[in-house]
């Protein structure tokens, strides 16, 4: 396995440890009320404003958290020198412009998956945290799943061996949205993936299917290459029947099956595979299976996204690196815009840039 180019530390200076960090959601459509929840909820936020354009949307805040100000001019939030942080939960397409105006004012920002929709953009973002000394995070909430984090640890102690890939699918009935299913999907697997090889994507090719509006697809398959030669193929739809986030590791001395709708089960661990011994002579090949144990680790019960927030508030606090890193949203941005790329090209493999080098250098 390839050692990470990442830094450990992004020398986020530390703020003061007892007082909560004064804090504004943007965007109150259908994620941002997951993150006011968590925000009121968490002792180490004070949520001060919610910031959302829509009135009704604001008039649906307001009916949940009375006296908290609603603000439709994020310039204003970002003129309050008592503001801390900026919890971003708008479209896609909007997060360079909002995430730049927030870091430029001196914000610390968690923005929800994908960091940006291009790789320029992404960029920019983690330069000008870099440069404002304040913490960027995108919001990659799988990382803090409990099913995620437990295949993570079976890899670190090298329960699984050598990791030869990975199949996913990531299917439902989904919401449309006009950034496509791969914007909206493969972050998730994207970055999981990231999570578990810590190796960078070299190569990603990309097919798909526009039913309703050309350049939209509802459903698309990707091939991802990592850096140390193993592949992951993901599937990513729209337009299923029923809802599927199903992700299978097949490791030399292990394989994992997760199961993101299987409860505390989400896990199972299968002592199965195949020995192949080198033939001393042609054509005297030696195949062996092993089919062992089935094992479902025990799974601490938590909320993603309440860890995520705590992960979050936790950098700010101490300048450490949050697991769902800048970098990493970065690499999810290539990755995707690799994706994108590939499908334009009916699907021609693209090389994925090793953005992490430039920024890290
Ligand atoms: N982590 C997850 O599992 C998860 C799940 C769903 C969505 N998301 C992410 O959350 C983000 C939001 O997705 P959504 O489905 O909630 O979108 P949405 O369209 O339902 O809501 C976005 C809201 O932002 C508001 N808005 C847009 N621009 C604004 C601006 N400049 N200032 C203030 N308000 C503004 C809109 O009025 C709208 O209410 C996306 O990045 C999406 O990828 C993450």
């Amino acid at each position: 396995m390839q050692t990470r180019r990442f830094p450990s530390r992004l020398d986020v200076p530390a703020v003061e440890p007892q007082a909560p960090l004064r804090t504004v959601v943007v965007g109150y459509g259908y994620w941002g009320p997951n993150l006011v929840r968590n925000v009121i909820e968490r002792p180490e936020f004070e949520l001060v404003a919610l910031c959302e354009r829509d009135l009704d949307r604001g008039h649906a805040f307001s009916a949940k958290a009375p006296g908290i100000p609603v603000k439709a001019d994020l310039d204003e939030v970002l003129d309050d020198p008592t503001v801390d942080a900026l919890i971003v939960a708008t479209p896609p397409h909007t997060h360079h412009a909002i995430c730049k105006a927030a870091l430029l004012a001196g914000k610390h920002v968690l923005v929800e998956k994908p960091l940006a929709t291009n790789t320029l953009d992404a960029l920019d973002l983690v330069d000008t945290a870099a440069t404002r000394n304040v913490l960027l995070m995108p919001g990659h909430t799988f990382l803090y799943s409990p099913p995620v984090a437990k295949v993570r640890q079976l890899i670190d102690r090298d329960v699984l061996g050598d990791m030869y890939f990975v199949t996913s699918a990531r299917m439902n009935l989904g919401k449309y949205q006009k950034d496509g299913v791969i914007c909206d999907l493969a972050p998730h697997d994207l970055s999981i993936l990231l999570h578990w090889f810590e190796e960078p994507i070299v190569q990603v090719a990309a097919h798909g299917r526009s039913v309703f509006q050309t350049g939209v697809p509802e459903t698309a398959f990707m091939t991802v290459t990592f850096a140390g030669g193993a592949t992951a193929n993901v599937e990513l739809s729209w337009l299923a029947p029923r809802k599927v986030r199903q992700m299978t590791v097949v490791g030399s001395r292990r394989m994992v099956q997760y199961d993101d709708t299987a409860g505390d089960e989400a896990i199972r661990v299968y002592d199965r595979g195949m020995e192949f011994e080198t033939p001393s002579n042609f054509g005297e090949y030696q195949l062996s299976y092993r089919s062992g144990d089935i094992v479902a680790p025990r799974l601490e019960p938590a909320e993603p996204l309440a860890l995520e927030l705590q992960d979050f508030a936790h950098c700010i606090r101490t300048g450490r690196t949050p697991r769902s890193h800048a970098y990493l949203g970065l690499e999810v941005v290539a990755a995707m815009e690799a994706a994108q790329e590939s499908l334009m090209r009916g699907g021609h493999p693209v090389a994925v840039a090793t953005v992490g080098e430039r920024v890290v250098a």
